[in-house]
């Protein structure tokens, strides 16, 4: 895949699984330590598969439990991947709580579903994906490096 260079705009388009797993896989090898993912989309638009199969790309052999229904997920691949899932957040507070900041400390790579729950506590610049639902086996899937305006200073 072509390299995310900052305001650069990369859209495809899956019709399947199959093709999501691929995109995954190209987007994982232009990842670096320290990046930071926040995925957008409605529910069922793919943003845990695409995960789940950034993570194989990256050396995870074990079976990756849906971070539905916890906050955060941590697998270990060739660098430690930190899955969080905001959806189940009900307010700031719960955010802080979950040490989120100190995270962004650590040697890895992380994820972030539903980041609109917490913008302001994304980093200076992070990459942007959003997931469409085109239809039952379509996505349009749009990745780009974006800086946070929203930071609180
Ligand atoms: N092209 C596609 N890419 C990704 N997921 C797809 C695609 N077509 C159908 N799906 C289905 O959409 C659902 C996506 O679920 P999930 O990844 O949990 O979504 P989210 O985390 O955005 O709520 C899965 O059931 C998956 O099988
Ligand atoms: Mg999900």
């Amino acid at each position: 895949m072509e390299k995310l260079e900052k305001k650069d705009k990369i859209e495809k388009i899956s019709h399947s699984l199959k093709d999501t797993q691929k995109i995954a896989k190209e987007f994982s090898n232009n990842l670096n330590q320290g990046d930071v993912i926040a995925l957008y989309g409605p529910l069922g638009s793919g943003k845990t598969f695409f995960v789940k199969e950034v993570a194989k790309s990256l050396g995870v052999k074990d079976y990756i439990t849906s971070p539905s229904f916890t906050i955060l997920n941590e697998y270990n691949a060739s660098l430690p991947i930190y899955h969080f899932d905001f959806y189940r957040l009900k307010n700031e507070k719960e955010i802080e709580e979950i040490g989120f900041s100190d995270f962004l400390n650590r040697k890895g790579i992380f994820f972030i579903e539903w980041p609109e729950k917490a913008e302001y506590i994304l980093p200076d610049e992070y990459i942007k994906i959003v997931f469409k639902i085109i239809d039952k086996n379509s996505r349009k899937i749009t990745m780009l490096t974006v800086r946070n305006d929203k930071q609180e200073k």
